[in-house]
């Protein structure tokens, strides 16, 4: 079967035309066209993304997107057996423009038209990457998953019972992960998007021991605070919901630096790279640690990760390593468990892409034939708010 995707939920104006065949983990995929075209450099200067800017790149964007799609497939218009396109959450303005374009499609070409949910999207991501992969698992090795959806827009943990099902277990109850990144960013200058920004700085004196310049040494930045003992906050971590909240770290951030004693630091690279790291690990830990929390009590045979945050090396890294320690086959020996799998796609598919969007509409259109619940393009509503 040849899907046609398309996301337009954010800032990324994107289409992917696979073709995809087989059930469950038989799936076999073959990516036809996987195209992004990126707004980021557009709402650098507004330090973030602004919606009305947004809508009018997707409308500028959305033709030649398409355009490129069928010529990298090799493909002619007609030859799509199926329309899937991201219907909600996202911003309302940018969602119109991807769901009408698709709509238009639907009509003129006489084919089935499917709305998708963004946040189920990222988890078909990591599926994507399983179809892809010379080696899959079966059915009973990633059912139930735990997934934590990460992005810019939301942090929520979810429970997938099997590949059709989601059931939402908590969310953050202000900021997301992402928000929180690019709001710290912002304060210490390092630009937009923040995550990408705050890894970096975080990386940049970690090996560091020599510096040249005495002002910005660790020596001098420890006069004002001794750098290894800022601690930041880690909100929720211990509540026993699955809920999560990220103001408090970003409060936490800004009462530090409005800090008239700590107002000189933020001109020292080391300092900046080592709250950074702090920033980062922060956050880290409650993501984790809530994961962690689902997985056991769901007892999942897989945690999934996904949304844009989910390429942060370092949160891939711990995520590895917790798993692999707090799971370890000794532990899940004695209880009689499968181990725990790891399902993280690929970086680039961890942002915003409308191949997930055409894994996600694969299964989707499996689940409504399934119901006899055929799909028509004008029952196809887009909703800002739309829960997974
Ligand atoms: O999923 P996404 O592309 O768009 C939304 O649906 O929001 O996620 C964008 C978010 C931004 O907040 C960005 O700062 C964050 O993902 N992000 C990262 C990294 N790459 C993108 N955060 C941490 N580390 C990264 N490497
Ligand atoms: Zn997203």
């Amino acid at each position: 079967m040849i899907i046609l995707a398309i996301e337009t939920s954010c800032d990324e104006t994107a289409a992917a035309i696979i073709d995809i065949s087989g059930r469950k983990e038989k799936t076999r995929l073959k990516i036809l066209a996987n195209i992004v075209a990126s707004q980021v450099n557009l709402h650098r200067q507004y330090g973030g993304i602004v919606p009305e800017v947004a809508a009018r790149a997707h409308l500028e964007q959305i033709m030649p997107i398409l355009n490129e799609a069928f010529h990298q497939a090799r493909l002619t218009k007609d030859k799509i057996d199926l329309i899937g396109v991201t219907n909600g959450p996202g911003l309302i303005t940018s969602l119109l423009v991807g769901a009408e374009t698709a709509k238009t499609l639907s009509y003129i070409l006489n084919k089935p038209l499917l709305g998708i949910n963004h946040l189920a999207g990222h988890f078909y991501a990591a599926f994507a990457n399983l179809f892809l992969a010379k080696e899959t698992l079966k059915n009973k090795e990633i059912f139930p998953a735990v997934g934590l959806i990460v992005s810019g827009g939301h942090t929520e943990l979810v429970l997938m019972k099997n590949w059709y099902q989601f059931q939402k277990l908590g969310q953050t109850l202000d900021d997301a992960a992402g928000e929180c990144f690019d709001k710290i960013a912002k304060f210490l200058n390092l630009g937009y998007p923040g995550g990408p920004a705050i890894a970096a700085m975080a990386n940049q004196h970690k090996f560091t021991t020599n510096f040249t310049n005495k002002n910005n040494s660790r020596e001098f930045a420890n006069k004002f605070v001794n750098i290894s003992d800022i601690q930041l906050p880690r909100p929720m971590l211990t509540t026993r919901d699955f809920n999560f909240s990220f103001s408090g770290l970003k409060t936490a951030v800004l009462y530090f630096l409005k800090d008239k004693k700590n107002s000189q630091l933020t001109q020292n690279d080391v300092f900046i790279s080592n709250f950074c790291g702090e920033v980062q690990r922060a956050a880290i830990d409650v993501l984790i640690s809530k994961t962690l929390k689902a997985a056991r009590r769901f007892d999942a045979k897989s945690i999934i990760l996904g949304g844009g945050v989910a390429a942060n090396q370092e949160l891939r890294k711990q995520f590895k390593l917790k798993i692999e320690n707090c799971l370890s086959a000794e532990d899940l020996a004695q209880a009689g468990k499968l181990k725990i799998n790891f399902l993280v796609p690929p970086k680039n598919l961890c942002t915003d892409n409308a191949l997930m969007i055409a894994v996600a509409t694969y299964f989707r259109w499996q689940k409504m034939v399934k119901k006899q619940k055929l799909p028509n393009w004008q029952q196809i509503k887009v909703d800002p708010n739309q829960s997974i």
